[in-house]
């Protein structure tokens, strides 16, 4: 629904959310149970909801144009059939979904099974779900969001950085093991997150739930639509400050070139820590490349049609063009074209290729998961979250990375895009059905 929240002192905003408030519900629901759920629309535009990093069955995912009229409901009905995770949901109509995710809309879905139950990792306050959102504010209050042509080639970025929905928060953590599961929910904003005592952390889950063995990092870097699961000692931080940030990272032109708060932490008095870090976490068995029965390259070095693409139209052809900014394979998106055909159950590689590319593009496709096979170019190996099952993928200029995927036996229509939402809602997303 729309509702008004204090964000900013003593200001009100206009907020969209999936009940009264900004964002969602956590879901929090075990591997086996079936979701029934009654949604009704009290928007003034068509909306739906997408279930990011759930494999379930197309009618039920959210297509762009499946989408559910201003005063109309419809039920959402799937069984969770997967593994333990930090999923997400948040709207997906056709060229309205980075207005929509904007103004409040997504939530946490978070699915818990017996192998992660018994890790018996820190739970109840020392569980700490988050989603990280830049905006930006007009004087009203209420968010500012009219992305120029510019904005719609980069993506658009705020100068707030919020954390479920607050700005500048801060959160009292145990003195001790902490977990923190957090989502990039911006629009096209990266984040190098990592703690101001500059302590290590471990990462321990990515997308699509654990890593096979924990990961030490003093920094981890995470792109819209990207999740990572992670663990924190903060036994030597009795009683301090710890601020969560973003560092500066290479490779996407000015986007890293400033580091910056995200949220604050204050730990607790001296605890009786029990906890210790497990030697492995999940049991993750490799797709055998030599297993897949097709590889898809899908070029994105020319996603956007800037320079002399762009020029060569006249102004009132760029003007009603805002689909049709950003291509996949030169195409723009079409709810109504199926792009590729794929048999259910088939094991692929799909082949993302930004090596001549000059923006910065976090792949995702619906409906299944995928492991990281390599990424050539650019800053060559895997990152720590990028060792486990995902759904979304950081090609930052200059790069191309192969995955693998065993498609799902849910047959119909999914989406392939980019998460900077900018670039979604202006063509850079296609139609793949599994048949
Ligand atoms: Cu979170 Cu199709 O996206
Ligand atoms: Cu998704
Ligand atoms: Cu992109």
């Amino acid at each position: 629904m729309q509702t008004q929240v204090e964000i900013l002192k003593g200001k009100k905003t206009n907020v969209y959310g999936y009940y009264d408030g900004m964002l969602g519900k956590t879901f929090v629901v075990n591997k086996g149970d079936i979701i029934n759920l009654r949604f009704t629309n009290s928007l003034q535009q068509a909306t739906n909801i997408h279930w990011h990093g759930l494999i379930i069955p197309p009618e039920m995912d959210g297509f762009p144009s499946h989408v559910t009229g201003p005063g109309g409901t419809f039920k959402y009905q799937f069984s969770i059939n997967q593994r333990a995770g930090t999923y997400w949901y948040h709207p997906h109509p056709d060229g309205l979904t980075a207005e929509q995710v904007m103004k409040g809309l997504a939530g946490f879905f978070i699915i818990r099974d017996e192998e992660e139950a018994a890790l018996k990792l820190p739970t109840g306050d020392s569980e700490i779900a988050f989603v990280i959102q830049d905006r930006r504010f007009k004087n009203s209050g209420d968010f500012d969001y009219a992305p120029t042509d510019e904005e719609i080639m980069t993506g658009f970025f705020g100068d707030y950085i919020l954390v479920n929905g607050a700005y500048s928060p801060y959160k009292d953590v145990k003195a001790g093991w902490n977990r923190l599961r957090i989502i990039n929910g911006s629009n096209a904003r990266l984040y190098n997150l990592a703690f101001s005592n500059e302590q290590e952390f471990f990462v321990i889950g990515s997308d699509a739930g654990l890593l096979t063995v924990p990961e030490s990092v003093k920094n981890i870097l995470l792109s819209p639509g990207e999740r990572v699961d992670l663990l924190v000692d903060f036994t030597q931080e009795v009683n301090k400050e710890i601020f969560l940030q973003s560092e500066t990272f290479n490779g996407g032109g000015v986007q890293g070139k400033d580091a910056f708060r995200i949220m604050k932490f204050k730990a607790g008095p001296k605890t009786n820590e029990t906890f210790t870090l497990p030697n492995t976490l999940s049991a993750i068995t490799k797709i055998n490349p030599s297993s897949a029965t097709k590889i898809r390259t899908f070029d994105i070095s020319n996603a956007s049609m800037h320079g002399e693409k762009k020029m060569s139209m006249d102004q009132k052809e760029k003007n009603k063009m805002k689909m049709g900014m950003h291509t996949i394979n030169g195409i723009a998106y079409d709810a109504n074209v199926i792009n590729e055909t794929i048999t259910a159950g088939a094991t692929e590689i799909w082949e993302f290729d930004n090596s001549k590319g000059d923006e910065i593009h976090p792949m995702h496709f619906h409906g299944n998961h995928f492991q990281f096979l390599e990424r050539i170019g650019g800053r060559g190996k895997l990152i720590a979250t990028e060792k486990g099952w995902k759904d979304t993928v950081l090609l930052m200029p200059g790069e191309k990375v192969k995955v693998i995927t065993a498609f799902s036996q849910f047959k119909g229509k999914y989406v392939l895009h980019c998460h900077n939402l900018e670039h979604e809602d202006s063509g850079m997303m296609l139609n793949f059905e599994i048949v």
